[in-house]
């Protein structure tokens, strides 16, 4: 395969990943020949937008895409990989924690194109500053691979399975947890009847210092100063709540801990 050849691409996924990808490519003039998903009403719906045919049989996957997308599941991956036929095409997956070799002895040309970033299918994300974390299994399918990304994303770098399972592990605390604790906030808040909208300035901010600040430096709150009496007050309301006590409590032990390391 000649270097930045990809044309077209055939997506196996039409959930968030999917469906950002699928614009994506569409718009910097990849045409997406087939959307295929798990039921038909998905890959109609995204097919119809991209101008796709669709179907929700892999056996049926075209043969002539340029580059075959696997947006699916993680856990759904390798059993989506043993139904296809990819021939010589280039196939790649989009999962943080999934190693490349899952394509062993399944395909010829094959990787992986993870996008650092959350996708939910109803806000859009601009993807040109969204890193993409490239792999591929041969130095050539790199190559074709890193010009396809480039072309979605001004962030490219080549990452080893090995490296993105802990860039993975790092996401979940960057954005899963933190937008956990966003629910907790809520749930707090319900407890009186006080909106959440009252928190979007301080998420704003909190989220705006790292770019100034390394996340350690950044802490504040009272377990950063051990301030002893305000959090046996938030145990205290937290009362009813015994799960989400816990929860405060690991926290604040983890951030008292590196705030000691810190000042050591
Ligand atoms: N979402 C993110 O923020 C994000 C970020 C980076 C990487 N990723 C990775 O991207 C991948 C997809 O994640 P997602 O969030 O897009 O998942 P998702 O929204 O749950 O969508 C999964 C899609 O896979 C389809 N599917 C499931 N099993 C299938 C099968 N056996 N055959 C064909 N299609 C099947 C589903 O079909 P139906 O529509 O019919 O159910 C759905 O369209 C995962 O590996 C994930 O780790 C996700």
């Amino acid at each position: 395969m000649m270097q930045g050849e990809i044309k077209t691409a055939v997506l196996i996924g039409a959930g968030n990943v999917g469906w950002h990808l699928g614009h994506a490519l569409n718009e910097m003039g990849i045409r997406v020949l087939q959307v295929i998903s798990k039921s038909p009403s998905s890959c109609k719906e995204l097919a119809g937008l991209l101008h796709a045919d669709y179907t929700t049989s892999l056996q049926q996957l075209a043969p002539e895409a340029g580059i075959i997308v696997i947006a699916v599941p993680d856990s759904r991956i390798e059993e989506v990989i043993l139904q296809c036929d990819f021939h010589q095409n280039l196939v790649v997956h989009t999962a943080g924690s999934v190693p490349m070799e899952v394509f062993n002895g399944r395909a010829v040309n094959y990787g992986v194109l993870y996008p650092v970033m959350t996708f939910t299918r109803s806000k859009p994300v601009d993807l040109a500053s969204v890193p993409l974390l490239i792999e591929a299994n041969t130095t050539g399918n790199n190559e074709n691979l890193n010009v396809l990304a480039t072309r979605l994303s001004g962030v490219v770098r080549t990452i080893s399975s090995e490296q993105r399972k802990y860039i993975h592990l790092a996401a979940v605390f960057a954005c899963n947890f933190t937008n956990h604790m966003y629910a907790l906030a809520e749930t707090t808040l319900a407890l009186k009847e006080i909106p959440f909208d009252l928190m979007k300035p301080l998420i704003g901010e909190t989220s705006d210092k790292i770019n100034r600040l390394s996340p350690r430096a950044a802490q504040t709150g009272p377990a950063l100063r051990n301030d002893i009496p305000t959090l046996e007050e938030h145990l205290r309301l937290l009362d009813s709540h015994p799960d989400i006590a816990e929860l405060y409590r690991q926290i604040s032990k983890s951030i008292i801990t590196f705030a000691r390391q810190k000042n050591k």
